[in-house]
């Protein structure tokens, strides 16, 4: 079968640069572009982290990084996530400076240029605040239409959320982004809180990719030992337990092979206006939804295979052929 192409879009953060690490080393993955934005960190912040970690993954420079928005479309950026993903968003590892810049051009821009230029052959992976692409459809609305899906990291349709109690990160720090893509029409795979939080990393999974990688991978196994130290007791502080949900790298194994999950369709709205549950996205369970079908949203994972694959991309020394 032949490799899902994909434009990532990320707020590298601590799992998007696992992300980012997936969608260079997978062979089902054909990495078009990466798009940034706010969110774990400043936008400036993300942008610089993705052009370190794809230089790290051996990333071709032909892969643009192209800067998106540095702010919700109508809230205040409430600032960057430290006690999750440290001062710099890579849990304060201090990778070379980026020998290669970011492109020219805005991502929403970018955006549109691609789908229009690849059409259904491109699939769209988000894996922060749907910023970008809500500024892209407002540029051009037939998008939604000629993609061929996207995949995203965001909301909880059982699932507690983990910014508030309904609400999760990425579709609570832009409700309103997330209100218009999910208006969209564009085909949506959700890949929320019910299975991320079924795939956590523990420090076993991060022996064996050490094991794996060997010398040639020493490099790229010393980051990921060294981000996911930071990421784990941060999740232990809020969880109890140390280790760590895998959710953007989640994302973008689903978009190279979709069997890793089971979907439900279901018509999901994102509540902007409760003072209680701002960026909750509510799938309607009963039999005869008032909307239409608009989400495939993944309600199971089989996290053993999906744990096994992605030790054995990540410990992998050299990028799948472009
Ligand atoms: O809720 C998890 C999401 O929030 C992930 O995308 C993580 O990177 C953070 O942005
Ligand atoms: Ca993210």
């Amino acid at each position: 079968m032949s490799a899902t192409r994909i434009i990532l879009d990320v707020d590298t953060g601590i799992d998007d640069a696992l992300a980012l690490l997936y969608a260079v080393k997978s062979d089902d993955i054909q990495l078009e572009g990466v798009t940034t934005v706010f969110g774990n960190v400043s936008v400036e912040q993300a942008t610089v982290n993705t052009l370190q970690v794809l230089e790290l993954a051996g990333a071709p420079a032909s892969v643009p990084v192209v800067k998106g928005a540095d702010r919700p479309l109508v809230r205040k950026w409430e600032g960057p996530v430290v006690h999750i993903h440290g001062d710099n968003g890579l849990g304060g590892f201090r990778l070379p400076p980026p020998s290669r810049q970011a492109a020219e051009g805005r991502a929403a821009e970018y955006l549109v240029r691609k789908i229009n230029e690849l059409g259904r052959d491109l699939t769209l992976v988000f894996v922060g605040r749907l910023t970008n692409l809500a500024h892209a459809l407002a540029i051009d609305p037939s998008i939604a239409g000629k993609v061929n899906r996207l995949v995203l990291m965001g909301g909880a349709l059982r699932a507690p959320g983990n910014v508030t109690p309904t609400a999760e990160a990425n579709i609570w720090g832009d409700p309103e982004a997330a209100h218009r893509v999910f208006e969209s029409g564009m085909p949506i795979t959700m890949v929320g809180l019910d299975v991320t939080m079924q795939t956590v990393m523990k420090e076993e999974h991060v022996a064996l990719v050490k094991r794996k990688a060997g010398t040639a991978g020493e490099r790229t196994a010393e980051f990921i030992e060294q981000i996911l130290a930071y990421y784990f007791s941060a999740y232990e502080k809020q969880n109890g337990f140390y280790g760590s949900p895998l959710h953007d790298l989640l994302a973008v194994a689903v978009a190279g092979d979709p069997t890793l999950v089971g979907t439900e369709e279901l018509a999901v709205k994102i509540e902007t206006k409760g003072e209680l549950s701002s960026g909750a996205t509510i799938g309607d369970l009963r039999g005869k939804p008032d909307y239409a079908v608009n989400a495939s949203v993944c309600v199971s994972v089989d996290s053993e295979r999906f744990l096994s694959r992605f030790i054995d991309v990540l410990a992998s020394g050299a990028p799948s052929a472009q």
